[in-house]
C-alpha cells in the first residue's frame, strides 16, 4: 500500500522528516510547498513530487494520503482545517498552534472525521522513557525540575514573541510535555522571567530565561527553567525525586537512577528517534490504528495550553489556573 505525502513547511524540521520518510518502504514524497517557493523546489529536485508556495492549489491539485505541517507556530492559517475537510491525516510540528481556541476547534474536527493525527513530540518514543515510566505509578514522586537552558535557535521567527510563542512555548515544551507524559496533568502554576541579558540581537523580544512552579493533579510539584542566553553549553532535561530514588533524565541521552545503595545508567539505544515517530504514523495510517501515535493532536493540545498558561503568568505576574 503506497502512502503519498504532501508537506506544507519546507524548512529544518521539514526537510529531516522528508529525509527518513526517504526511507520508509511504500512512502513517496510527492507535494512540497513553501511560502519561500525555492524551499519546495529544493526538495522536489530531491524527492521529485510538485512545486507550491500555497497550501490551498497544492491539496486541491494533487491527491495525497498524509500531509506533514511543519510550520513556525505563527504561520498555522487553515492548513489543518483544510487536511481535515478533504479527509487527509496530518503530522503536526509542535508547538501545534499559537491560538488555543483554533486548536480545540481542529480537534473537534479531527474527531468528527475520526483521522490519524500525529504531533512531533518525538521524545515520547524513546527507549529510556518507556523504561522509567512504569515508576510513575508508584505514587511516591515528591518533586522534579526541569530545564531547557541554552543558546538561542538560528531561525529568524524565534527571537519574536509573538511568531514563536517564546522559549517556553516553542522550545521547553518537550519538557513540559515530557513531565505531562510521565506525571500527569498539571492544575496551576506561577512563572517568573528575566530579560536584558540579550542586547545583541535586534527585534528581539523573547524572556532571556524563565521559571514555571507548576502543580499537579496528584500533588506532584515542580519548577521548569528556560533560558536561551547561555554562549556556553547548558541543560536539557528532567530531574525527579521520588522517595526511594532520584532519575535523571538527560533528553536524548540518558537516565541514570540512583537508589542510594546503587547507581544503574542507561543510555537511549534508539538511534533515530524521528524515523520511529514517523513509522509510527504511516503504520497508523495503513492500519488504520491511533494508538500506535504517542503524541496525538488532542493531548499536544494540552501541552500547548499548559505553556500558554506559563506565559499568561509570566505576563500577569499571577498564579494561572490551567484551562483546557
Ligand atoms: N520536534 C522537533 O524536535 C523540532 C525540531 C525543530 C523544529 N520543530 C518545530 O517545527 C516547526 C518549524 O521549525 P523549523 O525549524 O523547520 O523552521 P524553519 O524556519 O526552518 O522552516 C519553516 C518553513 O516554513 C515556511 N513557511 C512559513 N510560513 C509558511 C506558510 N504560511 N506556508 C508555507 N510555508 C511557510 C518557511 O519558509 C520555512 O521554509 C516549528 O514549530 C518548530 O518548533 C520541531
Amino acid at each position: 500500500m503506497e502512502i503519498k505525502i504532501g508537506f506544507i513547511g519546507c524548512g529544518g524540521i521539514g526537510n529531516a522528516h522528508m529525509s527518513i520518510l526517504s526511507q520508509i518502504p511504500d512512502v513517496k514524497l510527492v507535494g512540497f510547498c513553501d511560502a519561500d517557493e525555492s524551499k519546495a523546489k529544493l526538495a522536489s529536485e530531491k524527492y521529485g513530487g510538485k512545486i507550491y508556495n500555497d497550501y490551498k492549489k497544492m491539496l486541491n491539485e494533487i491527491e495525497i494520503d498524509a500531509c506533514y505541517i511543519c510550520l513556525p507556530p505563527f504561520a498555522h492559517q487553515g492548513q489543518e482545517e483544510l487536511c481535515i475537510e478533504k479527509n487527509i491525516p496530518i503530522f503536526v510540528e509542535k508547538p501545534i498552534h499559537l491560538n488555543k481556541n483554533k486548536a480545540k476547534k481542529i480537534i473537534e474536527k479531527i474527531k468528527e472525521k475520526n483521522l490519524i493525527n500525529a504531533v512531533g513530540y518525538q521524545d515520547r518514543y524513546q527507549n529510556i522513557i518507556a523504561y522509567i515510566k512504569p515508576f510513575f505509578s508508584e505514587n511516591n514522586l515528591g518533586f522534579f525540575t526541569g530545564w531547557w537552558v541554552g543558546g538561542m535557535p538560528g531561525v529568524y521567527w524565534w527571537r519574536r514573541k509573538e511568531m514563536s510563542g517564546g522559549q517556553v512555548v516553542e522550545q521547553t515544551t518537550h519538557i513540559f510535555d515530557m513531565s505531562r507524559y510521565l506525571i500527569g496533568e498539571p492544575v496551576e502554576l506561577f512563572s517568573v522571567k528575566r530579560t536584558g541579558l540579550m542586547k545583541e540581537f535586534e527585534g528581539y523580544n523573547v524572556e532571556d530565561a524563565s521559571a514555571v512552579s507548576v502543580y499537579f493533579e496528584n500533588d506532584v510539584f515542580g519548577v521548569i527553567f528556560s533560558g536561551c542566553f547561555l554562549n556556553t553549553s547548558g541543560k536539557v532535561g528532567l530531574d525527579f525525586y521520588f522517595k526511594d530514588k532520584v532519575i535523571e533524565y538527560i533528553e536524548r541521552q540518558k537516565v541514570k537512577i540512583n537508589y542510594g545503595n546503587k547507581i544503574e545508567e542507561i543510555y537511549e539505544t534508539e538511534e533515530n528517534l524521528l524515523l520511529k515517530e514517523d513509522s509510527a504514523f504511516i503504520e497508523a495510517i495503513k492500519t488504520k490504528n491511533q494508538s500506535l501515535i504517542k503524541s496525538s493532536y488532542e493531548d499536544a493540545y494540552k501541552t500547548l495550553v499548559f505553556t500558554l498558561s506559563a506565559n499568561e503568568a509570566m505576563e500577569k505576574n499571577k498564579i494561572v489556573k490551567i484551562k483546557y
